[in-house]
């Protein structure tokens, strides 16, 4: 018996020592310790030693048993003492490495402009809403005094979505949507995209900016327009900045005019930029229509207003001196990083 537990101790010490994986070893105790174990066998083969002899056989099997679990465990820390040094190797951090460089983006010069303009309309008390692209033709066109038949309606070069959906060709269907909802005064701007079927070149693309702007409340006359966007362009242009209102039609307002700004360039002396006139035109307006007022339940008698709309590119580019609009879309990083 005594040899056979030596035998079996051996056997045990060398297949530990030969295991080179957690799972090795797990199977040599299974082998040796388990139910069905050699050890547990030399247990259940205790009947056939003699009864003196048992004792001490019993308590050489214990003996072996707590030896193999010890030099079991041994082998299970070292394996895993070895794993922990190989990862650590692997995922070691070399601080010395430069890092790389982040790119830091740019806001897109309309959105530069886009902001000023918020800014100083906020400051004005007015809000800033926003519209659907997609739209009917009826806020469109025909809540705003363009009927089917209205010339302004080819001029626009529609993209149609249906019969009576479309792209908006400007953002002034939101000033309809704006006084549907009932809540008066209305002091709102407008800003979003606009649509028309127009090839691309230097000065036009299919897709472009506008920013819609209105007031209605009691007693708005058109001196509060003139007040108003005279205010604006010394702000966004600088405090010289003068502005000149020129007769105009638009079959949403009555009267209606565009409103030239003094050239910010030469300061009205006549340049490249202004083409030597001393001034450039930079939006239109007027005092909203009473029958667009009436089309949206506003009763014309108690409420007056007076709307303006404003093309953002065509203001980006000329406070940036950029001479094709198509670099404003074309996102070109070496061109945004610019302002
Ligand atoms: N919606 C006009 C356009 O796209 C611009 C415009 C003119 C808007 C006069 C207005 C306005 O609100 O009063 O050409």
């Amino acid at each position: 018996m005594k040899e056979k537990l030596a035998k079996i101790k051996e056997e045990a010490l060398r297949q530990i020592e030969d295991s080179d994986a957690l799972e090795k070893l797990n199977e040599v105790r299974v082998n040796f310790l388990g139910k069905k174990g050699e050890l547990t066998t030399v247990l259940k083969s205790m009947k056939d030693v003699a009864p003196e002899e048992r004792p001490k056989v019993g308590q050489m099997v214990n003996e072996l048993r707590d030896e193999i679990e010890r030099v079991l465990e041994q082998a299970k820390s070292k394996m895993e003492e070895k794993a922990r040094e190989a990862a650590m190797k692997r995922e070691v951090i070399d601080v010395t490495l430069p890092a790389k460089r982040n790119l830091v983006g740019h806001r897109h010069p309309n959105r530069i402009v886009l902001d000023e303009v918020e800014r100083i309309f906020i400051g004005m008390g007015y809000e800033v809403v926003e519209g659907p692209e997609v739209e009917y033709d009826y806020y469109n066109f025909e809540a705003l005094n363009i009927p089917a038949d209205h010339p302004a309606k080819d001029e626009q070069d529609t993209f149609y979505v249906t019969n009576d959906i479309l792209l908006r060709t400007q953002t002034s269907p939101v000033q309809v949507r704006t006084m549907e909802k009932g809540k008066l005064p209305i002091r709102m701007i407008a800003p979003g995209r606009v649509f028309r079927s127009d090839e691309v070149d230097a000065t036009h693309s299919p897709s472009f900016h506008q920013i819609e702007g209105m007031i209605v409340d009691k007693g708005i006359t058109f001196a509060d327009l003139k007040g108003t966007l005279a205010q604006f362009a010394k702000e966004l242009f600088g405090e010289k900045t003068k502005v000149k209102f020129r007769p105009h039609h638009f079959p949403f307002t009555e009267p209606s005019a565009e409103v030239d700004v003094s050239c910010f360039k030469c300061g009205g002396e006549g340049c490249r930029f202004c083409k030597g006139s001393g001034w450039i035109e930079i939006l239109g307006c007027g005092m909203v229509h009473p029958k667009v007022l009436k089309m949206s339940g506003i009763d014309p008698d108690v409420y007056s207003g007076f709307a303006f709309g404003i093309g953002l590119e065509r203001i980006t580019l000329l406070k940036y001196e950029i001479d094709d609009m198509r670099l404003l879309y074309e996102n070109d990083i070496r061109f945004l990083k610019q302002f």
